[in-house]
């Protein structure tokens, strides 16, 4: 056939280079109401669920049973349940209707009831929904810290530079598995150099996770994964009763922590049960509710890839970021990980959690290039600061960032590179050169920074860990290396451990390390006039973006 010019042309653009498929229900290729989603419905007997959404008790899989255990409230399920489900999806946007009247109404229903409600709602009025139902008053951001080498100047600079531009909590991974504890100890030191307060995690396997958080290397965790098949959930040797009995372990330790669960995580691992994304994805949130968790980590997160090639996917992914909040949850929206080739695509993915705020928009926004992504790459990285920031100040939105100076981020980098030199010398680590200090304080990425001696670190990070090395020898070698100021800000840290304060839903803290949760932050949006506005010196702060005309040079 002979070609059009045009056609030729719009086959080149990125978004051809997207993938797409159509429905495909038997494989779970589909992101809202298959036609194999079970109907909602409730039994109770003697304060027993003995019915759900079709099913009799005998018939309950593991997470049935969990759920209608411990995450629906029993007391309201059948009188809940009665509510149409058209009625429900309009208390959502009636600005008249108050988050807490919704939020006892959603304690009582079934997935399938949950999914039919936000099945009636069209993406702004999703939007609108998030607007009331997110827990905390003001919204925040997530960064990414990590790097392709590992490499822990770099991992201490970045951290600062992310702290500085905003984010209230900063996550790192590994490369190589055995640099994980450098890897919390650049993350805990460069975050509090760039603003007290911000919190940390490594994201890494479980026991090791937890191992870094009990040790106070770590002020958080989030990736501990749940699934909404019981065949998946086995595949990853876990039950919904591990995860809530590590899910106790944090909290045990008074340690902040969320859930990880999305659209697409069952049709990879190959057993979705011919359900469609959001049910199943709808069941991770309630095991979560169940478990006790006060948060979760969602919008498909690193599987979203599988419902941005079915249709409606991407609203699928704000329906489950909603359903979280609606289930009184702490929300971690995701946009964290590149999913399009196309710019418009990706921009318009993150307007649905941008526009409305959540807890925390992006739940890994890379805070340096994407080639230095461990994550994968997120949706929006270091490269797109700028970007984000005329998103915030064209739209007033508060999209957790703000505008930074050159100059501040230069002299943040260096102070946290010095502080984890300082650091290594009084733990006799491995030395970080002035040479490294320096590339640190004016990298891009790791490919601005000089090769460290791996097998080295990795040594001194088998001996430091066999030490029994606490967030306290963090602590004392910052203080003995004159870093006093970070000193205080790392125990102020630990500190929260035992207050407990910060286990609230949704807590962040602030730079006096005052925490900021959904208890006395509580998200009040009713309509105009009301919630969270962007206003005096937070609005000053994101009109201020670096490449403007400067009246006075006219
Ligand atoms: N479901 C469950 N866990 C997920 N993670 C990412 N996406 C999902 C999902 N859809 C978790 C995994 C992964 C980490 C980055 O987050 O544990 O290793
Ligand atoms: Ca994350």
């Amino acid at each position: 056939m002979k070609r059009s010019k045009r056609f030729q042309i719009l086959d080149k653009r990125p978004i051809n280079q997207d993938g797409y498929i159509n429905e495909w229900p038997e494989k779970g290729f589909i992101a809202m109401n298959s036609p194999f989603d079970p109907n909602p419905s409730v039994k109770v007997i003697n304060n027993i669920i003995t019915m759900m959404d079709g099913k009799k008790r005998e018939e309950f899989d593991f997470l049935d049973q969990f759920i209608a255990d411990y995450a629906i409230n029993i007391e309201v399920a059948e009188r809940m349940m009665k509510i149409d489900s058209l009625e429900i999806a309009r208390k959502l946007v009636d600005i008249h209707i108050k988050r807490e009247e919704i939020v006892e109404i959603i304690s009582g229903l079934t997935p399938a009831k949950i999914c039919e409600v936000v099945g009636h709602l069209n993406v702004v009025e999703m939007m609108m929904a998030m607007q009331k139902m997110r827990a905390r008053k003001s919204p925040a951001n997530q960064a990414h810290i990590t790097n392709l080498k590992d490499n822990p100047v770099q991992i201490a600079a970045d951290a600062a530079e992310g702290a500085l531009r905003g984010f209230a909590e900063e996550e790192t991974t590994v490369a190589v598995a055995r640099y994980a504890p450098f890897n919390a100890i650049a993350l805990l030191i460069g975050s509090q150099v760039g603003r007290k307060g911000v919190l940390t995690q490594c994201a890494v396997e479980e026991a090791i996770e937890l191992d870094l958080g009990i040790r106070g290397l770590t002020t958080y965790a989030e990736t501990i994964s749940v699934y909404g098949t019981e065949s998946v959930f086995i595949d990853g040797d876990d039950t919904p009763y591990s995860k809530a009995f590590l899910a106790s372990a944090y909290a045990s330790r008074g340690l902040k922590m969320r859930f990880t669960s999305g659209t697409g995580s069952e049709v990879l691992m190959g057993n979705a049960e011919s359900k469609s994304m959001l049910y199943l994805e709808t069941r991770c949130i309630l095991v979560t509710k169940g478990a006790g968790v006060q948060g979760l980590q969602n919008g498909s997160v690193s599987c979203i890839g599988i419902p941005a090639a079915v249709p409606s996917g991407i609203r699928a992914v704000l329906a489950e970021n909603l359903i979280a909040a609606m289930l009184d949850l702490e929300v971690a929206s995701s946009n964290d990980q590149s999913f399009t080739h196309s710019d418009q695509r990706r921009t318009a993915r993150t307007m649905m959690q941008f526009l409305p705020g959540t807890d925390f928009i992006f739940s890994g926004y890379s805070g340096t290039p994407n080639y230095d992504n461990m994550f994968a790459g997120a949706n929006f990285d270091a490269e797109d600061f700028d970007d984000y920031n005329v998103l915030q100040r064209d739209l007033m939105v508060d999209g957790g960032l703000r505008p930074v100076k050159e100059e501040d981020v230069i002299n943040t980098r260096r102070k946290a590179a010095k502080a984890l030199q300082g650091v290594f010398r009084e733990l006799n680590l491995p030395e970080i050169s002035d040479e490294e200090v320096e590339a640190a304080a004016y990298a891009n990425g790791s490919k601005d920074m000089p090769e460290r001696d791996i097998l080295a670190d990795l040594a001194a990070i088998d001996d430091m860990m066999n030490k029994g090395i606490t967030g306290l020898d963090i602590v004392k070698a910052l203080y003995n290396a004159s870093y006093t100021d970070i000193a205080e800000s790392l125990l102020n840290m630990l500190k929260q451990r035992i207050t407990g304060d910060y286990l609230q839903t949704s807590a962040i803290l602030d730079k006096e390390f005052n925490v900021i949760s959904a208890v006395n932050s509580v998200n009040d949006y009713m309509g105009p006039g009301t919630g969270y506005r962007v206003s005096g010196k937070r609005w000053e702060e994101i009109k201020d973006i670096p490449h403007i005309i400067n009246l006075n040079d006219l």
